[in-house]
């Protein structure tokens, strides 16, 4: 498939993977693009700067296709050293960045003039509007359903994609309940210029996490996320466990009094317990609704090629089927 976003990326397929803590490490961002997506290292795992260097260098060992780095802007007791990763990723010679979480103003000028493409993450048609107003090369429309942060206006795919269609000129990806060619064809049929992955490139062989996790995805159903942090308008849709339902709890004993220190147990320094130690129920972990389509494990590869075969199959036998008839 040729769209505006595999010729801004120079991909072969749309299929985007879209930064995820403590998974998009360069196993992760390496297979997805290798298999002809776009795959993107999540720069704040990395503790520091000269880490993500480092990490930018390994993805690089592993694949000589384009990949991209997740640069997150959310709220945080200590702001991360973001011109430092940025120069790690400029001097790393990376081309696209993923920004997400918040404006990434602060962070346009340096990449701009490095000459690297920017894909900003939103949740609602106002910031994807912001986003190309301030020079954004292209955006990721986030809609309700997805895994992490879907914002506060709760708007569905099924809505904002065609909203977005309507009102943006620069490409996009649909993000938020994409895994599989429906979902593909979905996505471009609603306007958008391709998709982008998140909790369904965990449930793959390559994803570095523990087996657990990825048993935990293929138990979920559609009805195993929960929506924490509401209160806190940081809502974040995550994987219900023994810990989400303590969040719930607190949540609606404290009310609209609660600060994030009140549930800081269960959210905070689960990443590495959760996706490296197996520990599933240690915290709150974010996960999409589509876990009620993942079903199995395969290669990043077989998954890849497995979706835009059964693309090309609906989009010329299925729908040409119907004009036929
Ligand atoms: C485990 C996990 C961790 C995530 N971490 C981040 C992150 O650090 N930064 C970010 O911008 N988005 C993060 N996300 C959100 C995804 O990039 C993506 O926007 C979202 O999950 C898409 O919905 P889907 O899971 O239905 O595909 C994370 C998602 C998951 C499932």
């Amino acid at each position: 498939m040729k769209t505006r976003i595999t010729e801004l990326f120079s991909i072969e397929h749309p299929i985007v993977q879209g930064g995820m803590h403590y998974v998009g490490f360069a196993e992760m961002a390496a297979a997805v693009s290798n298999a002809g997506g776009l795959g993107v290292v999540t720069g704040l795992t990395q503790k520091t700067p000269a880490g993500l260097a480092d990490e930018i260098a390994r993805c690089r060992d592993m694949t000589d296709k384009p990949f991209g780095v997740n640069l997150t802007f959310l709220p945080a007791l200590q702001a991360p050293d973001y011109p430092g990763y940025v120069k790690a990723i400029v001097d790393g010679g990376v081309k696209i960045v993923e920004t997400a979480g918040n404006n990434p103003q602060q962070v346009l000028p340096s990449l701009k003039d490095a000459g690297v493409r920017v894909i900003h993450k939103c949740t609602s048609v106002r910031h994807a509007l912001k986003a190309q107003s301030i020079g954004c090369d292209a955006v990721s429309v986030d809609g309700f359903e997805c895994g992490g942060h879907p914002g506060e206006d709760d708007i569905p795919n099924m809505i904002l994609l065609p909203r977005a269609a309507d009102e943006l000129d620069i490409p996009f990806v649909a993000s938020g309940g994409m895994a599989d060619a429906r979902s593909l064809v979905a996505a471009l049929a609603l306007g958008a210029d391709g998709m982008n992955m998140a909790t369904r490139f965990i449930a793959t062989r390559e994803a570095p996490v523990h087996d657990n996790v990825k048993q935990a995805l293929l138990n979920a159903t559609e009805r195993d996320t929960r929506l924490i942090m509401r209160p806190l308008r940081n809502t974040e849709r995550v994987l219900n466990n023994g810990a989400v339902e303590a969040i719930l709890e607190k949540e609606r004993e404290i009310g609209a009094a609660i600060a994030i220190d009140d549930i800081v147990e269960e959210v905070g320094g689960v990443y590495p317990r959760v996706m490296q130690q197996g520990e599933t129920d240690a915290g709150a972990w974010s996960c999409g609704m589509v876990a009620g389509l993942v079903h199995d494990i395969p290669t990043v590869k077989e998954l890849i090629d497995r979706i835009v075969a059964e693309a090309e199959a609906i989009v010329r036998r299925r729908l040409e089927g119907f004009l036929a008839a």
